[in-house]
């Protein structure tokens, strides 16, 4: 397994993010405040948002961006936006993911964003994850690291502090070579554990640590998946989720 960098190639699963993405857009319904995620997958549930708002299918919906440079992308099609402060409570959210496991507990983080992400999600009545089929993990941790963020005041001791949990730590670079910076000014470490065999115990050891910023594993967070693979989509909803809305 090996860090992550920021993705520029052409990526061979783009139909499948693309399926997903558009799909997951019939969770929304006139008047919602949507998150908007950030990625290669969750982009296409943005585009699809702004054309049902511009076609009249969709009204009065407000979006709340979980990175710059999806804010960037909603202004330029015209999504009105609530304000940073997050002034009102999140009704769904659609956001992509690195790695998933059977339990909707997911990694992410590839992209950067996990700070505002982690954010967006637990402010969201719904949290609807969208991954192409290769994403599907049987355990997290098998074939993704756990993106961190992490200040640079006191940086070495957070990698020490990593390496003790048993972790390789890489700090994520850009193509340039230099620290790739968040949106929040930090920086990313990319954290090989292997199969994580407690989540929850963890996250808490990454919670109870001062100068680590954010952690990528979403908890118990995702109420709904949205899976597309050469067999078509697959949705999945949490037990306790309702019914799948007719679609738009
Ligand atoms: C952004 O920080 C990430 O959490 C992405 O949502 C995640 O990495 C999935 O990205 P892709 O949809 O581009 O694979």
């Amino acid at each position: 397994m090996s860090a992550p960098t920021v993705r520029t190639a052409p990526d061979p699963y783009a139909h499948f993010k693309r399926a997903a993405g558009e799909y997951a857009v019939r969770f929304v319904e006139s008047g919602m405040v949507v998150g908007l995620g950030t990625g290669s997958t969750a982009i296409h549930a943005v585009r699809r948002l702004a054309a049902l708002l511009q076609e009249g299918v969709l009204r009065d919906v407000v979006g709340f961006a979980t990175s710059t440079a999806t804010l960037r992308e909603a202004e330029a099609l015209g999504i009105p936006l609530l304000p940073e402060d997050l002034p009102r409570a999140i009704d769904v959210t659609i956001d992509g993911a690195d790695e998933v496991d059977p339990a909707f507990n997911v990694i992410k983080g590839g992209g950067g964003a996990l700070l505002r992400e982690k954010i967006v999600a637990q402010a969201s009545g719904r949290f609807v994850v969208v991954v192409d089929e290769r994403k599907l993990s049987s355990q997290l941790g098998m074939s993704w690291p756990v993106p961190i963020e992490v200040m640079h005041y006191g940086f070495a001791s957070q990698v020490r502090f990593l390496e003790a949990l048993g972790g390789q730590v890489h700090l994520r670079l850009t193509t340039d070579g230099r620290p790739f910076v968040t949106d929040n000014g930090n920086w990313i470490v990319d954290v090989n554990f292997g199969p994580i065999r407690d989540l929850d115990v963890l996250a808490r050891q990454l919670e109870g640590r001062a100068g680590i910023v954010e952690h990528g594993l979403f908890l118990h967070l995702a109420t709904d998946l949205v899976i597309a693979g050469v067999d078509g989509i697959r949705y999945l909803p949490r037990p306790q989720s309702t019914a799948v809305p007719a679609s738009r």
